[in-house]
């Protein structure tokens, strides 16, 4: 397995000095709110079980599965609830926590569908973001690491559902993914 792995590309110890730092800002700003932390499955499920210990405010978890890449790694552009969340967000403050935003079109779906189930506020939390890749605007309230176009795993991120279990963020070898 760890063959076809490229770079290290972030530590798990910077990972998780960086999920410290976010959980410390999210706790700030949402003092007093009622918070819903949404996860993206299954990508964002690392990320969001460390985040929501560095968080000392209450909140609630729920999570959504949209339909994704599959086995390939270029967007098809369309994106689909395959589970929706459990309880309403009717007045709550939506946190999505998401592990990647690259072409950012999953995101502006789940953010234009949330918004049109009068939450409170719906915020959105990327641990990693590839802005060369955009081809949507969408406005990332917290974000941990911006990295270069390259195609990654580990900390929940997977090639074919392998390597998310690596405790960082690694580059995978390009003859791996281009076959
Ligand atoms: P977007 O809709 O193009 O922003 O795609 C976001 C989703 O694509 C993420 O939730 C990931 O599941 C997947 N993705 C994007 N880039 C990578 C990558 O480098 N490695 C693994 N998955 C990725
Ligand atoms: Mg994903």
């Amino acid at each position: 397995m760890f063959s076809d792995l490229g770079e290290c590309l972030i530590s798990a110890e910077q990972i998780q000095d960086k999920v410290r730092q976010m959980g410390a800002v999210i706790s700030r700003d949402y003092q007093g709110k009622d918070l819903v932390v949404v996860g993206i499955l299954k990508g964002s499920v690392l990320f969001l079980a460390d985040l929501i210990r560095y968080i000392t405010v209450p909140l609630s978890i729920d999570f959504v599965a949209v339909s994704s890449y599959g086995a390939s790694t270029t967007s098809s552009g369309v994106v689909r609830i395959l589970k929706d969340l459990e309880e309403s967000i009717e007045g709550k403050h939506v946190l999505i926590v998401e592990d990647i935003i690259d072409t950012g079109l999953t995101l502006k779906y789940l953010l234009e569908n949330l918004w049109a189930r009068n939450p409170a506020d719906v915020k959105v939390c990327v641990l990693l973001d590839k802005p060369e890749r955009r081809k949507v605007d969408v406005k990332i309230h917290y974000q941990g690491f911006s990295i270069p176009d390259k195609f990654v795993v580990g900390y929940g991120l997977d090639y074919n559902e392998h390597y998310r279990n690596l405790p960082g963020v690694w580059t995978l070898k390009p003859e791996i993914y281009s076959k």
